[in-house]
């Protein structure tokens, strides 16, 4: 057998398929055709979908040279510019990832503790009693506060406000599934001026690149190397020859940080908040183990919490923020699983489909953290964050931050939604989210 199968559905409606009914088009094919489905083919090479855990650990455990994943990233090269890591593959690709990866080892990140609570405690000492909010809009502002603090150490000051906010509106521009077609067909992508979409997009997102660059001059004319953000780091990094990184791989790595470290962790946290909230058990279960621990906690004593670890698992499991890894665009030929795959063809390890597998999560529709304090899951059944040599680097700061926030908030306030009935994921850009306009209240303090 040389290929899967899979739907033979035209071109047009896939895309649209893939762009308003993401999860369903999955489903719908997986159920048809198995855990290892292509689409397209005809004209290029296809696309194949995989959710079988051996497969899944064969690619991620296979030479890293036999794929390109930059290639199949190209569209984030207009928000992140050309050097950034999610679009580089090979040498190139190795040599900013070792640059970037050790601000996000654990013993760094446990740095940030104390910082994430106190940006939590502030930004939530807006919501009063009876006053109904929108929750991502907090969840963001959390988030993109502390991944500024992490990367520039920065939390005040007119430039900090001014990024705070156009890194806000540049992410919102893709808030539906309709506004998110903008990424999905070039045809749309005409700079008619601050009139059309594409040309507020680059408009934005040239503020927010001049701003950056200000930042990196004015640290390299200080040159105080004593601080200890991201930035700072970076600026000192050398690669094995000895070179330093230029002005334009700055700005690339520290918009990707700011993109990737925000959006996706507020995503997480909102649908946290939504299941927290939605299942009374499940927070009866959670403050009861928060209340284990007595008044004013140390975040190192949260961060071990085997409940609230199961609840971020158990959220980025039943809805993971990336649907899918990157792409792996082959290089050469390969066999996987009794099939032959030509040089060119994209496979796509599914994560929400192998997060639904039956046989891995019974009853995969419904919320079980418990189900995380059974079974010890491989990297290759559960993979919120990718794997192999692309897995994502924020992890263990995203999964810190989530447990963190969401132990300040659940502590301090006793909340519900104010319509509990159930929510459906919708597109996000290129990730899938809850509704942007999800909103809880505050009962009591
Ligand atoms: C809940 C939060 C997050 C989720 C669900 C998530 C998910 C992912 C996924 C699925 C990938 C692709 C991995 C692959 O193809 O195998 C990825 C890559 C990446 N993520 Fe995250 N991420 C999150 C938070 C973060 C944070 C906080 C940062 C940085 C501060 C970050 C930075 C990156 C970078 C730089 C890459 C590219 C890695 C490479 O190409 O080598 N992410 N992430």
């Amino acid at each position: 057998m040389t290929l899967p199968n899979g739907p033979k559905t035209p071109w047009m409606l896939r895309v649209f398929k893939l762009i308003f009914h993401p999860l369903e088009y999955m489903e719908d094919n997986a159920r048809q055709y198995g855990d290892i489905f292509k689409v397209g083919g005809e004209k290029s090479p296809p696309f194949v979908y995989i959710s079988n855990p051996q497969a899944i650990k064969e690619i991620f455990s296979a030479d890293p040279d036999l794929f390109e994943s930059g290639r199949g990233n190209a569209i984030l090269r207009y928000f992140l510019g050309d050097n950034s890591l999610v679009l580089l593959d090979g040498a190139k690709h190795q040599r900013q990832r070792r640059l970037l990866m050790p601000p996000f080892y654990s013993d760094r990140i446990r740095d940030y503790s104390q910082l994430i609570c106190d940006i939590t405690k502030e930004v939530t000492g807006r919501w009063q009693v009876g006053n109904p909010f929108t929750v991502r809009l907090f969840m963001q502002e959390i988030t993109l506060r502390v991944i500024l603090q992490a990367v520039f150490g920065l939390d005040e000051g007119e430039r900090f406000q001014q990024l705070r906010y156009l890194l806000s509106k540049l992410m919102d521009m893709f808030n539906s599934p309709v506004s998110s077609t903008l990424l999905f067909f070039p045809s749309l992508r005409q700079d008619w001026g601050e009139m059309s979409p594409w040309g507020r997009f680059l408009r934005l997102r040239d503020r927010i690149k001049q701003l950056i660059y200000d930042e990196i001059r004015e640290r390299r004319e200080v040159g105080d190397l004593s601080r200890n953000d991201i930035l700072t780091l970076l600026l000192s990094a050398r690669d094995e020859t000895g070179d330093s990184m230029t002005d334009d791989e700055l700005h690339d790595e520290l918009m990707t940080l700011l993109v990737a470290g925000h959006e996706t962790t507020a995503s997480a946290l909102t649908w946290a908040l939504y299941w927290i909230h939605h299942l009374p058990d499940v927070q009866e279960k959670l403050r009861y183990e928060l209340e284990s621990l007595g008044d004013n906690p140390a975040p190192t004593d949260i961060a071990q919490l085997p409940y609230l670890t199961a609840i971020c698992q158990e959220t980025m499991r039943i809805y993971p923020v990336a649907p899918s890894t990157f792409v792996r665009v082959l290089k050469a030929p390969m066999e996987l699983m009794g099939y032959h795959f030509e040089t060119g063809t994209s496979l796509l390890p599914s994560i929400y489909l192998i997060h639904h597998r039956e046989d891995l999560y019974p009853e995969p529709k419904s919320f079980k953290p418990e189900r995380f304090l059974q079974r010890q899951y491989s990297a290759y059944e559960y993979l919120p964050f990718g794997g192999g040599n692309r897995r994502c680097i924020g992890s263990g700061l995203a999964m810190l931050e989530m447990k963190l926030v969401l132990a300040t908030i659940v502590s301090q306030f006793q909340m519900a939604l104010t319509n509990n009935r159930p929510v459906k994921p919708i597109r996000r850009g290129l990730t899938i989210a809850p509704p942007p306009n999800l909103q809880m209240v505050v009962k009591s303090e």
